[in-house]
């Protein structure tokens, strides 16, 4: 069950009873949904959400970044009622370049409300693109099928992690990754939470993925929905290869499979 909070942290994100209904509150697809998570300074957190496909995780996600407000319920960011003015970044589960630009137009986008210079700008988003394996593609369109759509979704991901911000949410953002590039995005980042602290909420189908990213998971039931468990991962915080041959580690694969398949079956 979910824990009650810890008195003396702040409170980053919360939903507090969401509810959600398309049919005028005949049925509901979200009912009585709570998520709290807290921010820890100095460290961030890695939020991830498990749940079957069309449970609402990415009804979820839209919830905070303000592309959508729930039926019923409240979302608050930083103790407050979310804003418009509120800026959180967000990857989302299609890939969301923009195809008239070229890769590094649309990664330095990032940092183009930052006022910082086009040269640094233009530096920064270079250094990025390279991060992320897509050196030699700077100039080119980023569209479809100029680079493919892993290639696409990874210049998704360098525009949002160069923009930094302290939310970042990310809606399957590795789905479309070949094995390698999706270990090394992970890796690239773990690294880059490491060095900035985000809070990072993350949507996956992948557990492995889960296990060796997570801080907490949260499970959501389904039909309807609202979060009913969560695992805390109690793995060394600075994950590495080495992480993933630990015993610890494929214990909570495990254990995070049966609670799926728990949770699944009602
Ligand atoms: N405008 C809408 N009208 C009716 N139903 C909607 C609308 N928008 C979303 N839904 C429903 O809300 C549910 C949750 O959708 P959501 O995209 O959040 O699921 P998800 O958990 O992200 O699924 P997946 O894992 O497949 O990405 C789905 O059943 C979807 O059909
Ligand atoms: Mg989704």
């Amino acid at each position: 069950m979910i824990e009650p909070k810890t008195p003396s942290l702040p409170d980053l994100i919360e939903l507090r009873n969401i509810s959600q209904s398309y049919d005028g509150g005949k049925t509901y697809i979200i009912k009585d949904l709570n998520l709290l998570v807290e921010d820890k300074p100095a460290q961030g957190q890695f939020v991830i959400i498990l749940g079957m496909s069309g449970c609402g995780k990415s009804t979820l996600l839209r919830y905070i970044a303000g592309l959508q407000s729930p039926t019923e319920g409240e979302v608050y960011l930083r103790g407050k009622l979310r804003q418009d003015s509120d800026h959180v970044g967000m990857v989302f589960q299609a890939y969301s370049s923009f195809p008239w630009m070229t890769v590094k137009e649309n990664v330095a986008m990032g940092l183009d409300f930052q006022g910082m210079e086009e040269k640094e700008r233009n530096l920064k988003a270079l250094e990025m693109i390279e991060l992320v394996g897509l050196a030699g593609h700077a100039d080119k369109f980023a569209q479809y099928p100029v680079l493919s759509g892993g290639q696409l979704q990874r210049v998704a991901i360098a525009r949002s992690l160069l923009a930094n911000p302290d939310i970042l949410l990310m809606d399957e953002p590795f789905g479309a990754l070949d094995i390698k590039t999706r270990i090394q995005m992970q890796d690239l980042l773990l690294t880059l939470w490491n060095k900035f602290h985000s809070t990072i909420i993350f949507v996956t189908h992948d557990i492995r993925e889960a296990v060796y990213l997570g801080d907490d998971i949260y499970f959501m039931k389904y039909a309807p929905s609202s979060i009913v468990e969560k695992i805390h991962v109690d793995l060394p915080l600075q994950r590495d290869h080495e992480t993933r041959r630990l015993p610890r580690y494929t214990e909570l694969v495990y254990e995070v499979e049966d609670t799926m398949l728990r949770i699944a079956a009602g």
